[in-house]
């Protein structure tokens, strides 16, 4: 009896073992070395836009991701209550990601368009003018503050340095791109849409004398989900 052999003796065993081990592994492990990227293509993904990712950056700072996630798993009661589930391609310029596990308040993955702009300066102002039982904080002070942007440029930079794909032409158009996207009166919206297709144009927080924090925080959360169009892309059919 062969198997015996090796049964009966522990140093055998375990450098047989490590051997099948690693031929699973690199069954595994060796074709991702050939592609390109893990993450399958979606067509109409593109880079926030600077006002978005401004926006986006606000996000982050005030800890919203403390209490909601931006991922939609593909589970039935998720994608009927939030939408089509999250692809990865979605959160491919996203750094850091913002997927998240706690929701103490919704999924925002696909909340743009679900409100108006006027609903999101209300809410953001206190939420429990709109949801009496709210217990999410208010944060007033966006739309009174400007939106510092002037080092936009930069953070464009920084985004390509990790493999968002600016190109040139964006990170200089940073600036300008902030202000057109908030001015739908000015000549640089049609460049803007050049750049960043679908991106909404418009004065999200209503007081056109001032580009606050509360216009990006809005610009962001009426992006969010909205770039793929998913007549296209049917998830529902893989639903468990
Ligand atoms: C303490 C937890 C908490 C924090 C922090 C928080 N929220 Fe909320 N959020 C909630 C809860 C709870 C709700 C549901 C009730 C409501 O609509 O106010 C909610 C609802 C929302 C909604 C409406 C979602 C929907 O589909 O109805 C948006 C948009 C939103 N929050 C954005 C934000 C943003 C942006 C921030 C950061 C500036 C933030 N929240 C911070 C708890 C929080």
């Amino acid at each position: 009896m062969k198997h015996a052999i090796i049964e009966k003796n522990p140093l055998l065993l375990t450098v047989l073992t490590l051997i099948v081990v690693s031929i699973g592994g690199i069954v595994e492990i060796s074709p991702l070395f050939y592609l390109e990227s893990t993450i399958e293509k979606v067509e109409g993904m593109r880079p926030y836009s600077p006002l978005e990712l401004a926006g986006r950056k606000i996000y982050i700072r005030e800890g919203c991701y403390t209490c909601h996630s931006q991922m939609i798993r593909p589970l039935r009661d998720e994608v009927e209550r939030y939408g089509p589930y999250s692809l990865a391609a979605e959160s491919m310029y996203d750094h850091p990601f913002q997927w998240g596990s706690k929701r103490t308040g919704p999924d925002l993955a696909r909340v743009g368009g679900r409100y108006s702009d006027d609903w999101h300066v209300a809410h953001m102002n206190n939420p429990r003018a709109l949801v009496p039982e709210s217990i999410m904080p208010g944060y007033p002070f966006l739309a009174e503050t400007a939106l510092n942007f002037t080092h936009m440029d930069d953070d464009l930079r920084a985004n390509r340095a990790v493999g968002v794909p600016y190109s040139d032409e964006m990170i200089e158009a940073a600036l300008q791109d902030v202000r057109a996207q908030t001015d739908p009166d000015s000549d640089g919206a049609e460049a803007l849409l050049a750049r960043y297709p679908k991106a909404q144009v418009r004065d999200f927080d209503g007081d056109p004398n001032i580009v606050s924090e509360l216009d990006a925080m809005i610009a962001y959360l009426q992006m969010l989900g909205t770039l793929v169009d998913f007549e296209l892309y049917k998830p529902e059919e893989n639903l468990r």
